[in-house]
């Protein structure tokens, strides 16, 4: 994982390489049974070089305790590396660019589940067409991966009422890691 996090914090392999402050790769224990993949980093990430440090961030820290998970027992990710301009979406020739860092990280990380945050994950990792609003919270078995989604700790920041779902999907996600016997 060291050498490929070397390759990748060179990489300029998109445009984003240019505007970045630096690589975001991904933090966590390797292996990792349980991989969480957001889009792409935003600015605090971007200043500090790991995922999920900002609101969005403390947000997801607090949904992954309220299951014993932490930084500390699962592996945090992105769709892409490098930040965005605006914290726009990841443009499909960026994630084209970027895919094969996650997927060698995947290959050395050997996860059992794969958790989407947001659509943009979801839409790469899952199927293309997925409605984050209608399929949220439900398994896709892909060669012996669980893959769901949950909603963007963002669009929780945003709208509450989405909250109540939110917390049915980590309990969802815990029966998963339960019944696999990765908890
Ligand atoms: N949003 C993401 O999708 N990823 C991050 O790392 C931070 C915010």
């Amino acid at each position: 994982m060291d050498k490929l996090k070397q390759r990748c914090l060179s990489c300029h392999a998109c445009p984003l390489a240019s505007t970045r402050t630096n690589v975001v790769f991904g933090v966590g224990p390797v292996p990792s049974s349980i991989v969480f993949v957001g889009e792409g980093p935003g600015q605090n990430e971007d200043l500090q070089g790991e995922p999920f440090v900002g609101a969005a961030g403390q947000l997801l820290d607090d949904m992954l305790s309220i299951i014993d998970l932490s930084r500390k027992n699962c592996y945090i990710a992105n769709i892409v590396k490098c930040r965005p301009p605006h914290n726009r979406d990841p443009l499909p020739e960026e994630q084209d660019a970027c895919i094969g860092y996650l997927n060698e990280q995947l290959a050395i990380l050997q996860p059992k589940i794969i958790v989407c945050l947001g659509r943009i994950a979801a839409q790469r990792l899952i199927h293309p067409e997925f409605r984050i609003t209608r399929e949220h919270g439900s398994w896709t078995e892909k060669d012996g991966i669980y893959y769901t989604a949950f909603y963007h700790p963002s669009a929780l920041l945003r709208d509450v009422s989405k909250r109540p779902d939110a917390f049915a999907d980590l309990l969802i996600l815990r029966n998963k890691a339960l019944e696999l016997k990765l908890i």
